[in-house]
């Protein structure tokens, strides 16, 4: 017989749900549900939603019973601003674009998307001088959307239309996610200040991109080896050129916008970690200084940095910047011994999933050891461990995001070491993405003082 109780989080209000806790501390919120059961109930404003707590759980919602889940709430209410990109379409509609996105992704262009990956760490930490105070933040971003821009839209004659672009992307990212949550509904499309901003952004950021695709196609300029050409010549059998170009539209936002404040907030958490474990830091030091030759650092010598790829996969998993995503369910499903109707809605949090005890003993030690022989992490670590999601929609930039960060931590961490200055008294902020507290953080160049005191 199915049990046929299931547990609350407890302080819910009136109308509002939990919106008050999910507003000012998300992560803490998500995290103290773990400890209620596998499964546990919040109120989304008047709508239920269940926190997948368990590591088998989350892989039946999104893989081996994909089929009866869609994205859900979260991502219809990014509709008006991603269109039907591969992010948030569905069923046929994700099929055909993940089809026309997969081949920019191939291990083959990443490969030679990594000298642009090089390039541009060099480019933005060349500009630093030692003792200097910079906003991480600001940096990683500027840094990954550099990356992304020039791996999506190599022409030199774009390349002021993406910075606009980013500027842009800077203004809504951090909007995003508190619409989606939001449990106001109707009252969202009311038009005040900070709605009337979306949409000015929305129309600026469409608009920079169909000058981009319009440039592309017809001054000839399509034979460049970029993302846009390659979306220029994919098969989107049976479009107009103008429908076409509304989809493809939609895909540069969608890979602009999960490409950048994801990675660029990964590599924030960790430096902050490599300045918080200076014995972490050392031995990056170490293995950096014996690998890495003169010139930009390359796909072949990242094969050889096995200690830092270790460094990326704990960052990944103790300050995963994906704190939420959502299912929806679209018929019945019977899930941890509950039938539930369809349009129920489901909460991920790998990042909350990333620091059970009984998965990663100890979580919340910082230790990159853990993905290196002999210890190596066990299958139902591998389960739990989902910094990319799973199934078919899990991650199409998983690669190029790997090796991004990769060259990048290498190429800045070879020559800078970063020092933590005082807390602000913050704690972790969440935008769509988990970012680590806004502290000034002060650049050392470690030809320069390889005895600078430690934060
Ligand atoms: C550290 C970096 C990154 C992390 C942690 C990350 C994480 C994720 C996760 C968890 C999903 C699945 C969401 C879900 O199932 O609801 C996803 C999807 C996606 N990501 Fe990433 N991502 C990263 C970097 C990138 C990069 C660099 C790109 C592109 C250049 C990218 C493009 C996308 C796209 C287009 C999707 C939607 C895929 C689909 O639904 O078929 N991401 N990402």
């Amino acid at each position: 017989m199915l049990p046929n109780t299931i547990a609350r989080a407890p302080g819910s209000l009136p109308l509002l749900g939990h919106a008050r806790q999910l507003t000012r501390d998300p992560l803490g919120f998500l995290e103290s549900q773990r400890a209620l059961g596998p499964l546990v109930r919040v109120n989304l404003g008047p709508t239920p939603a269940y926190v997948l707590n368990d590591p088998e759980l989350v892989q039946r919602v999104l893989v081996r019973d994909a089929g009866s889940f869609d994205k859900g709430r979260l991502f219809e209410k990014l509709r008006d601003w991603l269109g039907e990109g591969l992010f948030n379409s569905e069923g046929a509609t994700h099929r055909a674009r993940r089809r026309m996105m997969q081949p920019a992704f191939h291990h083959r262009e990443i490969t030679r998307y990594c000298r642009v990956m090089a390039e541009e760490a060099e480019r933005v930490s060349a500009g630093w001088h030692d003792g200097q105070i910079v906003s991480l933040d600001e940096e990683m971003h500027e840094l990954t959307l550099g990356i992304v821009a020039r791996a999506l839209f190599s022409a030199e004659v774009v390349r002021s239309s993406s910075r606009e672009i980013g500027e842009s992307l800077s203004v809504l990212l951090p909007l995003l996610a508190r619409r989606s949550l939001s449990p106001l509904g109707a009252l969202e499309k009311l038009p005040t200040p900070a709605k009337l901003r979306f949409d000015r952004e929305v129309v600026r950021i469409r608009a920079g991109i169909g000058e981009i695709i319009r440039v592309y196609r017809h001054d000839g300029s399509d034979d460049h080896a970029d993302l846009l050409t390659m979306l220029l010549r994919a098969d989107d059998p049976g479009a107009p050129d103008g429908l076409r170009d509304t989809h493809i539209q939609d895909e540069v936002i969608s890979v602009m916008s999960a490409g950048t404040d994801t990675s660029a907030a990964t590599m924030s958490w960790l430096f902050h970690e490599l300045a918080r474990h200076p014995e972490v830091e050392r031995k990056l030091h170490e293995e950096l200084d014996a690998v890495l030759t003169a010139g930009p650092v390359s796909y072949e010598q990242t094969g050889k940095l096995e200690y830092t790829r270790a460094v990326v996969s704990e960052t990944l998993r103790m300050d995963c910047p994906i704190w939420i995503t959502m299912r929806r369910a679209t018929s019945t499903v019977e899930l941890g011994g509950h039938r539930l109707p369809a349009g129920t809605q489901f909460i991920i949090s790998p990042r909350t999933l990333h620091r059970d005890p009984t998965v990663f003993p100890d979580p919340l030690r910082f230790d990159p050891l853990r993905w290196l022989a002999p210890r190596q992490p066990e299958p139902r670590q591998r389960l739990a461990y989902l910094p990319f999601g799973a199934g078919r929609r899990k991650c199409i930039g998983d690669s190029f995001a790997w090796y991004e960060m990769v060259i990048a931590v290498a190429t800045i961490a070879r020559r800078w070491r970063l020092s933590l200055g005082a807390r602000t008294g913050g704690r972790g902020r969440t935008s769509a993405v988990a970012k680590p507290e806004a502290r000034p953080v002060t650049v050392h160049d470690r030809t320069k003082s390889a005895t600078t005191a430690k934060s």
